[in-house]
């Protein structure tokens, strides 16, 4: 059976206190709308449509950075969830599959959920995802008869007999697309919210004889956003479950809690992670690597059996090959680590390459920015680079190539060549102890001008 999504995100999220629409906070470093869209793709929808309102165009560019082909409509005023819905009837005209509705605040539905919505689709023109409340507070409650859905009352609209039940609505529904449409067309705003509820739609299909049920999921899958203590609850979710699904895959996390990934994060079987790691997006991280504690990483790729940390920063580019050591301290920038080549302590590389097996010392750094362009330091093959050299770029040292410590090397060195570029050292025996001296004599006498 062929599907399509209408995602809903019109709602400002007044609770975020926020200038940034709701759907587009982010868990894990992805908008909340994204997480929603990943849902639903596991479905393979035919469409998929986006009800935006509250900072659509926003809300558009994220969209269509994650799908282009998703389609966004503008719900101009906020006139409740079926309103909602029905901006997306121009979108799917001759569509006559399954729509399915998901809330862009919603970010953990699962695609087995989804699935197990589409199979009792088969069997029933409404599907309804239902989950069992601990605290039902002010959600819409499913009214069973058995398996048969008979309808959705409204926390606000409900009597106390309704409010006592604890089987809650999500607010996914399944249901085929014609008979949506249709029954939304009969929807009024005549209820204690004065909107035009989606939920209604149970009641109406039950009125014409079909047949709704609901389908049950765990009530963690179904939490929505609506404040920050939510959004700090759904990244406390996030990282839970990703971090569970790291160590079944054979990766290991000596302080699982500390470490926080991102939600494109990939770790080969095998890796250790040692505390307080933490994950921008865009990591790729292979078999048999080890991050040491309190590093840093983001947009970068980490080869087979590299060393990582502790205390090491990975930006965007940074590109470690196998068997590379990067140590405390130090900072990888848009550059490539080529095999077995050491950065172990205090360094910034940026906008490099670094050949194999070369080492560099401590401190060294790559002057890459004249404060207006970015250039390139190439480092060959089986190098020595002396600690604190600078690198002024842009420069090339060649293979086997050394750099005196402290050196400024503002000239390519070519291969097999060593380089000082330092001010030679002048030694005046028996100076430092007359200096003491005389330093000492004039911190006296001015101790005594003073007195
Ligand atoms: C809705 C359901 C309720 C369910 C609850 C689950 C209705 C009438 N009620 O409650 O049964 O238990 O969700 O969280 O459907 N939205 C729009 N445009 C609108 C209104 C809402 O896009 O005009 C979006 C919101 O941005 C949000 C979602 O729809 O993503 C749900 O709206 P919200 O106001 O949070 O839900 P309730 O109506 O309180």
């Amino acid at each position: 059976m062929q599907t399509s999504l209408v995602i809903l995100a019109a709602g400002k999220g007044t609770r975020m206190q926020s200038d940034l629409p709701k759907v587009l906070h982010q868990v894990a470093h992805a908008p909340l709308l994204v997480h929603a869209m990943r849902s639903g793709a596991a479905l393979e929808p035919a469409h998929q449509v986006i009800v935006a309102g509250h900072g659509a165009d926003a809300v558009a560019a994220a969209a269509a950075e994650e799908d282009p082909d998703a389609r966004v409509v503008l719900q101009e005023e906020q006139l409740g969830t079926g309103h909602a819905v029905m901006q997306a009837r121009d979108d799917l005209a001759g569509f006559d599959g399954t729509v399915i509705v998901l809330y862009g605040d919603t970010p953990f539905i699962t695609g087995d959920t989804l699935a197990a919505m589409v199979t009792a689709r088969a069997d029933h023109d409404v599907v309804v995802l239902g989950f069992d409340a601990n605290d039902p507070a002010r959600y819409g409650r499913l009214k069973m008869d058995g398996d048969t859905l008979t309808a959705i009352v409204e926390y606000k609209d409900a009597s106390d007999e309704e409010r006592a039940i604890t089987l809650c609505n999500s607010g996914v529904m399944a249901c085929d697309a014609g008979l949506l449409f249709a029954l939304l067309d009969k929807v009024s705003n005549d209820n204690a919210s004065g909107e035009y509820y989606l939920t209604d739609v149970v009641a109406l299909a039950r009125a014409e004889g079909r047949s709704a049920t609901a389908v049950i999921c765990p009530q963690e899958e179904t939490l929505g956003v609506d404040s920050r203590a939510g959004l700090a609850r759904a990244e406390a979710l996030f990282q839970a479950r990703a971090r569970t699904e790291l160590l079944e895959l054979g990766v290991t996390l000596t302080a699982p809690d500390t470490v926080h990934l991102a939600h494109d994060t990939i770790i080969g079987r095998d890796v250790v992670i040692e505390p307080n790691v933490v994950f921008g997006p865009g990591v790729t991280v292979e078999t048999g690597a080890t991050l040491r504690a309190f590093s840093h990483l983001e947009g970068c790729h980490v080869s087979r059996g590299a060393i990582v940390g502790p205390y090491a920063r990975l930006r965007p580019g940074a590109e470690l090959a196998e068997d590379t050591h990067i140590g405390n301290f130090v900072e990888i920038k848009n550059a490539t680590i080529a095999e077995g080549a050491k950065v172990n302590h205090l360094s910034y590389i940026g906008d490099a390459s670094v050949g194999e097996k070369t080492n560099i010392g401590a401190g060294t750094i790559t002057c890459n920015y004249d404060g207006f362009m970015k250039h390139h330091t190439e480092i060959g093959a089986g190098a020595f680079i002396g600690s604190d050299t600078m690198l002024v770029a842009p420069v090339r040292v060649g293979d086997r190539a050394m750099t005196a410590t402290g050196s400024v090397i503002t000239e390519d060195v070519p291969d097999g060549a060593l380089a000082l570029a330092r001010a030679r050292q002048d030694t005046k025996p028996g100076r430092a102890i007359r200096l003491f001296e005389f330093l000492k004599a004039r911190k006296e006498k001015a101790r005594k001008e003073q007195a």
